[in-house]
């Protein structure tokens, strides 16, 4: 598999329309929401790795480069999103390797945490830690803002970069969508 990095300013259609193609076959329907064909869930990200065989696309992780405040403080953070693999790869390390990378192009970066939300056990197994801090973020439905939703975190991984401790007791405020 060759690994490209792609920022998000440098996409052409094609690979917008293949990303889109893998991730509304990979993950289908979320709840009331599925990509539709898009090559992001709510909003455009910055950088995107992706895994490649034969000019094929097979897996993709989206990384954002954001702050956001927790607590009183607010910090530098890399979010992953939308990490898929296209069925007929699966089982094969394609998300393992893409993770593998997405996670060393965050440590070169000034974030102090990567954040994600997903329970695959390919998280943890990787030294993601899940918490439950309360969350707040903006709302997009149907392309469109919405309200500011506060709510308990579901499926949230952290992982520190730095010597910067996560405070599991603080409200997490995302300073706009989730990603
Ligand atoms: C989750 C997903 C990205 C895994 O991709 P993959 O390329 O098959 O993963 P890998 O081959 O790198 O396997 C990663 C690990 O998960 C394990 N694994 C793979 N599929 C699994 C499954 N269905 N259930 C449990 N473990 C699984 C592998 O054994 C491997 O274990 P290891 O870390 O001990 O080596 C892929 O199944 C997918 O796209 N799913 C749909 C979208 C999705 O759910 N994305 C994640 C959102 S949180």
């Amino acid at each position: 598999m060759q690994i490209e990095i792609i920022h998000e300013v440098n996409l052409t259609k094609a690979d917008d329309a293949a990303i889109g193609a893998l991730l509304s076959h990979a993950f289908g329907q979320i709840g009331d929401d599925d990509f539709e064909g898009r090559s992001y869930h709510k909003q455009r990200h910055h950088l995107r790795v992706l895994g490649r065989v034969d000019d094929h696309l097979v897996g993709h992780i989206a990384l954002t480069f954001r702050m956001v405040t927790l607590g009183c403080e607010t910090l530098p953070v890399i979010g992953l999103a939308e990490v898929a693999t296209h069925p007929d790869h699966s089982g094969k390390g394609v998300a393992t390797a893409l993770l593998e990378e997405a996670m060393r192009l965050a440590s070169g970066t000034q974030a102090e945490f990567i954040l994600l939300f997903g329970d695959h056990p390919i998280y943890t197994r990787r030294g993601f830690r899940p918490v439950q801090n309360e969350l707040r973020y903006v709302g997009i439905e149907g392309g469109r803002t919405g309200t500011v939703i506060t709510r308990a975190t579901k499926h949230l991984k952290v992982m520190a970069l730095g010597d910067q401790k996560w405070d599991d007791a603080a409200s997490l405020d995302l300073l706009g969508h989730i990603f």
